[in-house]
């Protein structure tokens, strides 16, 4: 089914009432923005990745002008501002979402993203609209700061080369009641040095499987999310139904299977942690404006739960290429 999400634009804000702003600040999302303490150690040997010629330092590999390809001959070439930045203190694309875009739990995976909907939301974090729920998260300042530095030629090339490449999930969801004892670990959760476990309680605890791989920014990295007992179906009735008289399912805009559709981006096989996030943003009005605004009539009244239901589904669901 391809129905335009201008129609339904037209049909939400005829059906709902404007929301008003909830707290920007929401404790009951602490866990969707872990701190960025890392435990690594980063010594001064080279260290390498299985099947890569590259043989780096933790200071070249942490370089953020100048990112590591681990695996040139497993992407199209990018245009070379992706990989290196135009000036030493500026971060460059690949260097948060890696060369192919695959992204880390922390911000977003771009590749295989609408064209169109890459221009539209790095225009958004340069002029304001688009911010996050939690006005102090690193990780998404430093992505407006880079929007503001990016040239508009820049930009369209980097449009051109994330949106062509293959769109891939990274994630495998888990349910569960008890999990592995967890610290903050660089924006995302590491296993607990000394083991034992802890509740999952209402949260969604999103981890690498191997943590100095992730640190080392491999692109072939996965992820296991810890989600509670019973989310998925729970999340897969709200998709289905949200919203007064079910007008707001996620399949009416995203895709029958939340593959996306036109310039309404794909939700399956995404990050859930990076999902919640952008619910909260919505919610908050931390993003805003344009085609936000239907997205906010959506999350305006999603309770942290919702998201993490919510969430949990749809990074479950597998990817597919053809849109
Ligand atoms: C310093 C790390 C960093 C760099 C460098 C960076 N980004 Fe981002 N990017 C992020 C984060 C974090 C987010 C998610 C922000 C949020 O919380 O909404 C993001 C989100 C995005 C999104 C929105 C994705 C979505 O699904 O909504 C796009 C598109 C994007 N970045 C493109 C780019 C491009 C193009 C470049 C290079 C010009 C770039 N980014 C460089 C960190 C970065
Ligand atoms: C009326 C159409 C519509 C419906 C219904 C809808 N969405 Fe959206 N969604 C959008 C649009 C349009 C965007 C892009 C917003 C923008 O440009 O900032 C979006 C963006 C998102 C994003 C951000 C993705 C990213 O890459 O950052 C998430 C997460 C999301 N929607 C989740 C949901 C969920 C969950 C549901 C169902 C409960 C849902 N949406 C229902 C239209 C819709």
């Amino acid at each position: 089914m391809r129905r335009s999400w201008r129609t339904m634009l037209i049909g939400v804000c005829m059906i709902v009432p404007a929301a008003g702003l909830a707290a920007a600040d929401d404790p009951a999302l602490d866990w969707a923005f872990p701190a960025s303490a890392s435990h690594a150690t980063f010594d001064t040997e080279p260290h390498t990745l299985p099947g890569s010629a590259l043989s780096l330092t933790w200071a070249q590999i942490r370089e953020r002008s100048h990112v590591p390809d681990w695996y040139p001959g497993g992407h199209p070439a990018a245009p070379d501002f992706v990989l290196r930045s135009r000036s030493p203190d500026q971060y460059a694309c690949g260097y948060c979402h890696l060369a192919t875009g695959q992204g880390r739990p922390e911000n977003a995976g771009i590749a295989g993203l609408p064209r169109a909907y890459i221009l539209e939301q790095v225009a958004a974090f340069r002029d304001g609209t688009r911010s996050g729920a939690k006005p102090d998260y690193f990780p998404t300042q430093a992505m407006r700061g880079v929007a503001q530095a990016t040239s508009e030629a820049d930009l369209a090339a980097a449009a051109d080369y994330f949106a062509a490449l293959p769109r891939q999930s990274a994630v495998r969801v888990v349910e569960a009641e008890t999990i592995p004892r967890v610290i903050n670990a660089g924006y995302v959760y590491a296993p607990a040095p000394e083991g034992g476990t802890e509740p999952i309680g209402h949260r969604i605890i999103e981890m690498p499987d191997d943590f100095v791989r992730f640190e080392l920014r491999d692109p072939t990295m996965h992820y296991t999310a810890w989600v509670p007992s019973g989310s998925i179906a729970i999340g897969k009735r709200l998709a289905a139904s949200w919203g007064p008289s079910g007008a707001y399912a996620c399949s009416a805009c995203h895709g029958a299977a939340y593959h996306g559709i036109g310039a309404v981006p794909p939700l399956s096989g995404r990050s859930p942690t990076g999902i919640v996030r952008q619910l909260a943003a919505f919610r908050s009005g931390a993003r805003h404006g344009g085609s936000a605004e239907l997205m906010r009539q959506v999350a305006a009244d999603m309770s942290a739960d919702d998201m993490i239901a919510l969430a949990a589904f749809l990074a479950a669901q597998p990817v597919s290429e053809t849109r």
